[in-house]
């Protein structure tokens, strides 16, 4: 009896003091059975529960694909596809070219730079125009919905990885501050540049953008998981850090609107973005889920008469996540991703107005097959959101909305967020963005080209029924949609030429974008 509570003390003590995983952090003894199940799992569920392929958001294969990049694990799963595509309508399928890998050099594309195919705010003539050295990057999420220790990671993994971290619209924290790239997002009740009424502050906006390292600002219109309506942090969570960081007072409700009053229509709209874009010299765009096309067709018309508007415009898909949503919101307003990206694009396109911007996708595009379309529709960047959580650690256990989220992710308790250890899940948050980007450049090199912004939506089918169609013709896009235009092809080719000529062990570099701009790329 005295050896097995010996044993069992070791094993607590031995869980409570190890860094590498949250959850025997957190919940020492008990936390193992998650870790048997998850070895058993497979074999459970397959005659019993439910199938590799059918949880959502993430199903089972796109989870252990996101862990396994994290950790870098080996990525090959054997014995061939277990995917029924008889039961799957719109499953990816690329065309692959017969005579695959233009790019020089042979060697494996793991930790290579993918920069954007587009200068962001070039063709606005903006002072502190640059090209993301990314394209792949961290959707917004708040300080707030996420744990300080989870931006931490978050922070510290996009520096290693060399990507941009969006700070979501709870603004700016201590925990944005270890090393990444910020864009920094405004949304409806501006936190962190508002003044005592809760008003947009444009004054305090310049002042953050002098003292921190942001890169570019994102006004947020709404989001796909809960479009058009507002939000509430309840008093309970407003803790003295996470009201330093919006600007409001701590232990009261912090109510965020539904809508902006700032600004009211597009004309308004295109104001504001010029004004803050003047102000800070910073490319100013935008994000939005696609509801009304009246909306966009204004927003291109207007951008192709007057010249100006946003530097991006980032589309989220409803089944974007979110730290907490209403079911009906989550469920059934705003497009998915691929319908939204379908409608807008055409609309930049027609107004000839594609080119000037840079084009941004969310939802669920953490995963190859899923952002190499976004890609081949028109996206010049992806942004990843819960794959970045999944990254740190989160096992989707769809709790973030009760502040007890088991894995440290998405809470405020102190004991909770003490099993993320940031320095550690930083790693993983790097080696998954790095692994990502990796899995495309392959994907693009399949298809004959060594970018994926140049993969032309030809060359994606959708399973439809027993048949396929191109992603092309699913969307009506017309030859040449969907890549970018001339200037900006040469540019990236000469770039991917220039990048796939060093050494994918050499030392960090640098990415020419303007003078004075030097981003770090692993
Ligand atoms: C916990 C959480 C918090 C989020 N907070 C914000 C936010 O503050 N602003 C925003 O624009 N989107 C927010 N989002 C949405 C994401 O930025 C992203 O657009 C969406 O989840 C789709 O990407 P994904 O499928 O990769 O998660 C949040 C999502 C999650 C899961
Ligand atoms: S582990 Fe669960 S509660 Fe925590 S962030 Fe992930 S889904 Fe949310």
């Amino acid at each position: 009896m005295t050896a097995v509570g010996a044993a069992l003390a070791g094993v607590v003590a031995y869980d409570l003091t190890q860094r590498r995983h949250a959850i025997l952090r957190n919940f020492p003894v008990v936390g193992h059975l998650r870790y048997l199940l998850e070895a058993f799992g497979p074999e459970l569920r397959q005659y019993i529960v439910t199938g590799n392929d059918e949880e959502r958001p993430f199903s089972r294969n796109e989870r252990r694909w996101i862990y396994s990049t994290a950790k870098r694990q080996d990525p090959h799963f054997g014995f061939g596809s277990d995917v029924d595509w008889s039961t799957r309508p719109g499953h990816v399928l690329v065309k692959h070219a017969a005579f695959p890998g233009t790019a020089p050099g042979d060697a494996e594309p793991a930790g290579w730079p993918m920069p954007c195919a587009k200068v962001l705010g070039g063709p606005h003539g903006r002072r502190r125009a640059f090209r993301p050295p990314s394209a792949v990057n961290v959707s917004g999420m708040s300080f707030g919905a996420l744990s300080g220790h989870a931006i931490e990671a978050i922070s510290r993994g996009s520096a290693a990885a060399g990507c941009m971290q969006n700070t979501g619209e709870g603004g700016l924290s201590p925990h944005h501050l270890h090393g990444s790239d910020l864009v920094f997002q405004i949304g409806t009740a501006y936190f962190g540049c508002r003044d005592a009424r809760g008003r947009f502050d444009l004054g305090a906006l310049t002042a953050l953008v002098e003292e921190h390292p942001l890169r570019a600002i994102e006004v947020k219109l709404s989001q796909g998981a809960k479009p058009g309506v507002g939000a509430l942090l309840p008093a309970a969570k407003v803790t003295p850090e996470i009201a330093a960081a919006r600007g409001v007072p701590p232990g009261v409700d912090c109510h965020s609107p539904a809508a902006h009053t700032a600004f009211h229509d597009v004309p308004t709209l295109m104001e504001f973005v010029e004004r803050i874009a003047d102000a800070t010299g910073l490319p100013v765009g935008i994000k939005s889920a696609v509801g009304e096309q009246g909306f966009w067709e204004e927003l291109a018309a207007r951008m192709a008469r007057e010249g100006t508007g946003p530097d991006h415009i980032a589309i989220d898909g409803g089944e974007g996540g979110t730290g907490a949503g209403p079911l009906v919101f989550t469920d059934h307003v705003a497009l998915p991703f691929r319908l939204g990206l379908g409608r807008v694009y055409p609309v930049l396109a027609e107004a000839g107005v594609a080119d000037r911007v840079v084009v941004i996708g969310a939802g669920k595009l953490g995963l190859p097959e899923n952002a190499l379309l976004a890609f081949a529709m028109g996206c010049d960047m992806v942004s990843v959101g819960r794959e970045a959580m999944m990254a740190v650690g989160c096992i989707q256990a769809q709790r973030c909305h009760t502040g007890r989220c088991p894995t440290g992710v998405a809470t405020q308790s102190p004991w909770l967020q003490r099993g993320l250890v940031p320095e550690r899940a930083s790693v993983r948050l790097a080696a998954y963005v790095a692994g990502l980007r990796a899995e495309l450049l392959r994907l693009a090199r399949a298809c004959g080209v060594p970018h994926p912004a140049l993969v032309g939506c030809d060359r994606i089918e959708l399973l439809d029924g027993e048949d396929t169609v191109t992603a092309a013709q699913r969307f009506g896009y017309r030859p040449g949609w969907g890549i970018p235009g001339e200037a900006d092809r040469a540019a990236l080719l000469a770039l991917m030429d220039e990048l796939a000529r060093r050494r994918p062990e050499a030392e960090p570099q640098t990415i020419p974008t303007r003078p004075g701009e030097a981003p770090h790329v692993p």
